[in-house]
């Protein structure tokens, strides 16, 4: 795990604290009545029709617009400005935070490296910079007819494979007057709603029934692929800054919101994986990148299987789904959507002793428990969290991981990842740090992740609280 996401995070917890964000000038030339009827019409789709029937926008990588590559937006006088512009709504150097600190524009330039060239000789591909499946998540893969005159593939995830196709809307998005609501029906990809958000990074940060790294791209040399919506939106790093015009222009959404919604998008793209034919594998085992990869990989004398609710019914040595983002998703919902969360629960168990039986029992407990997940998403749209929810959860995430509840990595790793971001959303990660810094050291690697480690020190960040 990555720790350059705590020293980004402690900076914008200073900036919020300063009320730097505050300060920024307030533009007022979007008409907000207009943007405030489309977030409304929205809520009431997904309340009256659940989160699947409200028509998901194409992701940019199957938008139906040309994509004019990053060189076009990159313009002194557009993104391309050396420093943020404190006049204007959006800061306008964000193509220079792409192109110097973003990891996504080095994306295609990495399939250059060695690591990739043996990865290529491993899997039998060619050359992985002209192989599809590498592409597909390390540039804007779109085809040729869909490329403008300025695109190139080596640019790497430009500004198009996250904001959709400019074609229809890089001349009208700058003429006075023009809205965030005439952009997204040009052709915008949706970004400020965290659901829709997290539904993109995820197409690349877990992967979909069209482009995947499973287990023979792991073993051939990938890093294990790990998502939290709320660290990765800060730590890519943001080029954006949530400040009173954006919140006029896009609507307020809270950090505990872009949590829950990764957190949400995680389960239901995992559980659709598992539904689709990628979860069949090539031969006798089913594809094993949907287990969890520390119940297969690791030391024989460090015993970890316990008897936990969520994995009731599974036998000592079966092997586990990855259930990370779901055993975090129902300590959620026991917090703030009670009513929900024994139905995830039960759904989940009804999952995991499925993958002991049969692909057809195991798909169709997929669905069940999609459909669980949507019903929370209804639930609590539009919901605000109460700051006592929060520490609620809060504390029952670290009183399950003192008790020993997250012995698998990719639980724990979400355990340590949901207190940071609470601590964050609370205020108070200041007095906590040092504490939570220590608990993080027993998670940063995860080939040395020791389970009674971790537990400890969870509990002294719980004593820390009173
Ligand atoms: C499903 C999308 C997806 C596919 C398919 C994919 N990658 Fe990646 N790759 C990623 C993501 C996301 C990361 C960044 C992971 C992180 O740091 O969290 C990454 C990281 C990497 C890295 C960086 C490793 C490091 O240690 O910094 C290399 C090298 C790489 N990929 C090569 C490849 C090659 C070669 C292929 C094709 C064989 C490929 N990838 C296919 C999504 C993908
Ligand atoms: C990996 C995905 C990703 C890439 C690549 C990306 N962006 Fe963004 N961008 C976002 C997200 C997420 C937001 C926040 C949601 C929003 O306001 O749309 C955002 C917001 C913005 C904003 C809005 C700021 C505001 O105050 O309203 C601008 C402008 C922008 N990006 C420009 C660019 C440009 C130019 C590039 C390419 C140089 C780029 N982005 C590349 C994800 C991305
Ligand atoms: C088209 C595929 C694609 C999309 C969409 C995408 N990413 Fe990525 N992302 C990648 C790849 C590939 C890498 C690895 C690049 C590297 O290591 O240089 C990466 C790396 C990152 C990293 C660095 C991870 C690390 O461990 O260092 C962060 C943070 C990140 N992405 C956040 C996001 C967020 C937030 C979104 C959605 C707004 C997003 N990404 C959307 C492909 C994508
Ligand atoms: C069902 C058990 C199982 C699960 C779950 C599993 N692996 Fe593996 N993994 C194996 C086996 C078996 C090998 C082959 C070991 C060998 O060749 O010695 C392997 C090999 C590897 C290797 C190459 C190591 C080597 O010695 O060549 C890597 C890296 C790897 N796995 C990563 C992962 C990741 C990441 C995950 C989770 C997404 C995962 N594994 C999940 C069983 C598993």
């Amino acid at each position: 795990m990555q720790h350059q996401f705590m020293e980004r995070k402690d900076d914008r917890a200073q900036q919020r604290r300063s009320g730097e964000a505050a300060e920024r000038p307030v533009s007022n030339h979007t008409p907000r009545s207009r943007m405030q009827r489309i977030f409304l019409v929205a809520f009431a789709f997904v309340a009256l029709f659940g989160a699947q029937a409200y028509a998901q926008p194409p992701l940019p990588a199957d938008d139906t617009h040309k994509h004019l590559g990053p060189a076009t937006c990159a313009s002194s006088v557009c993104h391309g400005r050396a420093n943020p512009d404190d006049s204007t709504t959006v800061m306008q150097h964000e193509y220079r935070v792409w192109t110097r600190e973003d990891p996504h524009s080095r994306a295609y330039a990495l399939l250059l490296n060695e690591q990739s060239k043996a990865m290529a000789r491993r899997l039998g591909i060619g050359e992985a910079h002209e192989a599809k499946v590498c592409l597909d998540c390390h540039t804007d893969n779109v085809p040729p007819e869909r490329r403008g005159e300025q695109f190139q593939l080596t640019d790497g995830v430009g500004c198009e494979a996250c904001h959709g196709g400019a074609e229809q809307w890089i001349r009208s998005h700058v003429e006075a007057g023009a809205s965030h609501a005439d952009n997204l029906a040009k052709g915008l990809f949706p970004l400020p709603d965290p659901a829709q958000r997290a539904r993109l990074c995820l197409s690349c940060h877990l992967g979909t029934e069209e482009k995947y790294a499973g287990h023979d791209m792991m073993a051939a040399g990938h890093p294990r692929l790990t998502f939290e919506l709320a660290a990765f939106t800060t730590n890519q790093p943001a080029h954006f800054v949530v400040d009173a015009d954006y919140v006029e222009r896009k609507g307020e959404v809270s950090t505990a919101r872009i949590w829950a919604e990764g957190l949400i998008g995680s389960v239901r793209a995992q559980l659709a994986l598992i539904q689709s034919p990628r979860f069949d594998g090539h031969g006798l085992f089913p594809e094993i990148g949907f287990f969890d990869c520390h119940s297969c990989h690791h030391p024989m004398d460090d015993v970890r299987w316990s008897s936990l609710a969520l994995q009731r019914g599974l036998a000592p040595g079966a092997l586990r789904l990855n259930d990370g983002n779901l055993v975090i998703l129902i300590a959620f919902a026991q917090a703030v959507a009670p009513s929900r969360a024994t139905g995830l629960l039960q759904g989940g168990n009804a999952l995991h002793r499925a993958s002991q039986q049969s692909r057809s029992a195991l798909r169709q407990k997929a669905a069940a428990l999609a459909a669980e997940v949507d019903a929370l998403q209804a639930e609590l749209a539009g919901a605000r969290f109460e700051a006592g929810q929060l520490a609620a959860l809060r504390r029952a995430l670290l009183q399950r991981a003192a008790a020993g509840d997250f012995r698998d990595f990719a639980a724990a790793e979400q355990a340590f990842l949901a207190v940071e971001t609470l601590s964050l959303e609370l205020e108070d990660e200041g007095v906590l740090r040092p504490r939570l810094n220590r608990w993080f050291a027993s998670v940063r690697d995860e080939h040395r992740f020791d389970h009674r480690r971790y537990a400890a020190e969870a509990g002294r960040v719980a004593e820390g609280l009173r």
